[in-house]
């Protein structure tokens, strides 16, 4: 469970020299807490035999995944250029996992070429990858196991109207399709959502692997996806990540008897790995006092940290210019041209233009998420590393903005 703290400092670094040094808008990443997450999951596992594969999509800059290389995790990859960047930061193919969704074949192809670890989604391409390759290239099955998990609908991704994985219910078609085309199956896959709480929803999405896996002689290793839930705000409920460590593992070594052979259990953290990691700072703009509520316009929004508006999402907010300040009510929305709220109704210490704002909880889905709407430049990111502020993503300028715009002779 989170505390309510705000923080000042990172590695005994202050966070208002690093906003000094690089400028606002600003992410900053403190890769002690990236790296002490790895082991923790590391440890809730410690009896089994765990691959990490960070999930790229929630912050996939290329020295964040070095940091998680280093700290021994691999990567699960949902499109070739997420591929691509795993194999920049220097994992190995096969330290990749590849779970696209909907791509085309060709895109499937790129990957096997590539040389990483491809996880199938549908039956189409199924069919189309044992025509090509047979028993060539092995291959996982990412089952849709029909389990309702995950913070909200938006995010939940493993239930029966979801787009994602082969429905369990299909699994004879599944075994036609292998066994047509004497194909290898090497791993089976469940992901059933974000902001998942319970170890039971673990439990569920692993029953239903280790059933359908008896079907499956040459499996290596069982993937149970992300989701661990991480505290946004003091007194959420987070994942214990360790009770569903203990669970699992019981349940997965029970599983390994019956199968005959030990396999390997991999995860796909995302949000657990990164999330807290991370801090969004802004500056104050205006302060701006309406009858009603007094509004905190930030040089920020929308477009840098989607999750407010697009999930209902709760980020921690806190004045670092004034972190002991008098509290008061505010609304801190962003300089987009529609309403975008990012923290509505928070008593922050008194706010005054110039003053620096941090989101928490921004390490995830934060920068890997912002768009140039309103052609506004994304922020530069910073590593905090080795008690070290390193610059790891410049700012935008106009020119990134007009790179690829193709002027005409109008
Ligand atoms: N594996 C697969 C196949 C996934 O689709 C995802 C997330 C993960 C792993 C990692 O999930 P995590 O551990 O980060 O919860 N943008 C949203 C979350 C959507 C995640 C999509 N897939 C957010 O900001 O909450």
């Amino acid at each position: 469970m989170p505390e309510a703290t705000k923080p000042s400092q990172i590695q005994g670094l202050s966070l208002e020299a690093i906003a000094q040094e690089f400028g606002t808008p600003l992410y900053v990443y403190d890769g002690n807490k990236i790296t002490s997450q790895i082991q923790a999951l590391q440890t809730a596992f410690a009896g089994v035999n765990l691959k990490i594969k960070y999930a790229t999509k929630a912050l996939s800059n290329i020295s964040v995944l070095k940091l998680v290389k280093s700290a021994g995790a691999g990567v699960d990859a949902v499109s070739i250029e997420e591929v691509r960047l795993g194999l920049l930061a220097g994992f190995q193919p096969n330290e990749i996992m590849y779970t696209p969704n909907c791509v085309s074949f060709e895109e499937v192809q790129e990957a096997v070429n590539l040389g990483v670890m491809i996880n199938l989604d549908n039956l189409p391409i199924l069919a189309q990858f044992g025509q090509e390759y047979g028993n060539q290239i092995p291959v996982c099955i990412r089952i849709n196991p029909h389990i309702m998990a995950g913070g909200n609908a938006k995010i939940s991704v493993g239930h029966i109207h979801s787009k994602f994985g082969i429905s369990i219910h299909q699994l004879d078609d599944i075994l036609k399709v292998v066994s047509d085309y004497g194909m290898l199956i090497t791993g089976l896959h469940v992901h059933t959502g974000s902001d998942i709480l319970d170890a039971e929803v673990f439990l569920k999405g692993g029953n239903v692997l280790f059933e359908a896996a008896m079907k499956f002689p040459d499996l290596k290793f069982l993937d149970f996806g992300g989701g661990f839930k991480v505290g946004y705000k003091p007194g959420d409920v987070t994942t214990d990540v360790f009770q569903v460590g203990s669970k699992v593992t019981e349940a997965f070594q029970e599983f390994c008897k019956s199968y005959g052979r030990n396999l390997e259990l991999w995860l796909e953290p995302g949000k657990f790995l990164v999330s807290e990691s991370g801090y969004l700072i802004v500056k104050t703009n205006v302060v701006k006092q309406t009858p009603q509520l007094t509004f905190v316009g930030v040089d920020s929004g929308l477009n840098h940290l989607i999750r407010p508006m697009l999930y209902d999402a709760y980020h921690e907010v806190y004045n670092l210019s004034n972190i002991e300040g008098n509290p008061k009510s505010y609304n801190v929305v962003g300089y987009i041209c529609e309403t975008d709220t990012l923290a509505a109704d928070r008593m922050l210490s008194e706010v005054n233009s110039g003053d620096l704002i941090v989101f928490k909880n921004a390490g995830a889905y934060g920068f890997s998420m912002a768009s140039n709407y309103n052609s506004r430049l994304r922020p530069a990111e910073v590593l905090v590393f080795k008690n070290q502020a390193k610059l790891i993503r410049k700012r935008e300028d106009f020119d990134d903005l007009v790179r690829n715009q193709v002027v005409l002779d109008i």
